[in-house]
């Protein structure tokens, strides 16, 4: 198939391209670079442009027959995203929604969309599964929902088939060594924690120790990029094989506390980090664990990266090869 990727030169995306390529597909990126890297784009068409541009758009889902559309192009930290609530409506929704717009004048028929935990809110059952209620507590999860929200009357009005993959806490790295997680600034914990080990920050901050969890840290469920990357394949090959729509959650069912990420970190780089603990950060749930059954059940996903060891690993060996991340260009 070809496939239109937004936003496939970010972290998430650029992994997804790769599997895709490796899957025989045909790839276009649309990324407006602001927060990806030209230098991720290596094995497929990567056009300049803005999600806005619903001409742009139209020309080239017809020009290019795209027959499926993944749509990973967003603003994505929860942060952020309670200081500039307008941006993330705009990128979020605004931009999806002229997305949504071009493809169904054109009729392409797939979306597969990223989607994320923040839309549940502070959990009240863990692991938390699909069926969780969602009471977004912030706007980028507000704004994710917003998407999942338009995403049956669409269906229902004009048959646009989609799969939602809601993602817990990506982490890790290409285990080739080719791509790896650079943002700018870096908020995550990972690539943080690596940054202190190599002496690219001077510590590292854990935010909050008095959260209900066993060592008052809070708890995430990490799981691999490139786990993630292969759910992508799988959601395409459903909706091409005749599923309608579906919604799944991306994890790994097991939390680790910030804490025990720091030590997992520590065993792989073979040193104790500088660390202190400060005030917990707005709008962190002390824990977030995923039900992923859903898609392993329905889909046979089966992730193979994603132990704490092995994604901490990954995302080291890429750091240490790109200690400052990917050429600014
Ligand atoms: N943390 C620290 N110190 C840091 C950075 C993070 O202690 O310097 C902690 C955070 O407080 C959190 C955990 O490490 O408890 C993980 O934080 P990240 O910033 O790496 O990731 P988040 O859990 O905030 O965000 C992830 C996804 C979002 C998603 C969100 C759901 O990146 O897309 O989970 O709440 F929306």
């Amino acid at each position: 198939m070809h496939i239109l990727v937004t936003g496939g030169a970010g972290y998430i995306g650029s992994h997804t391209v790769k599997e895709l390529v490796k899957t025989g597909h045909q790839v276009t990126v649309l990324d407006n670079l602001s927060k990806g890297w030209r230098a991720t784009v290596n094995k497929a068409r990567l056009l300049k442009g803005e999600l806005t541009d619903q001409r742009l758009l139209c020309e080239l889902l017809q020009a290019e027959k795209i027959e499926a559309v993944m749509h990973f192009a967003a603003s994505s930290l929860v942060g952020e995203s309670m200081q500039c609530p307008a941006d993330y409506y705009a990128n979020n929704v605004t931009g999806s929604l002229v997305l949504l717009e071009a493809m169904r004048k054109v009729g392409v028929p797939y979306f597969v969309f990223s989607s994320t935990a923040a839309v549940y809110g502070e959990p009240i059952e863990i692991p938390i599964s699909e069926d969780h209620p969602t009471i977004p507590t912030n706007p980028y999860g507000a704004t994710k929902l917003a998407l999942e929200e338009a995403l049956p009357w669409y269906y229902q009005a004009y048959g646009l088939r989609y799969i939602s993959l809601r993602y817990f806490n990506a982490a890790g790295a290409d285990p080739e060594g080719e791509l790896g997680e650079d943002h700018n600034p870096e908020t995550h914990l990972i690539p943080l924690v690596l940054k202190t080990a190599l002496g690219r920050a001077p510590e590292i901050k854990i935010f909050g120790n008095d959260y209900p969890t066993p060592d008052g840290t809070c708890v995430r469920d990490y799981i691999h990029v490139t786990d993630l990357a292969q759910a992508h394949i799988l959601a395409l090959e459903a909706l091409a094989g005749g599923v309608d729509f579906s919604i799944y959650n991306l994890g790994n069912g097991n939390g680790y506390s910030v804490l025990e990420v720091v030590q997992a970190t520590e065993k792989v780089v073979g040193k104790p980090l500088p660390k202190t603990f400060t005030q917990r950060r707005a709008g962190d749930p002390a824990i977030l664990v995923a039900s992923a059954e859903r898609i392993k059940r329905e889909l046979q996903w089966k992730p193979c990266y994603s132990d704490l060891q092995t994604i901490i690993e990954t995302a080291w060996r890429w750091q240490q090869k790109n200690p400052l991340g990917y050429p600014k260009c």
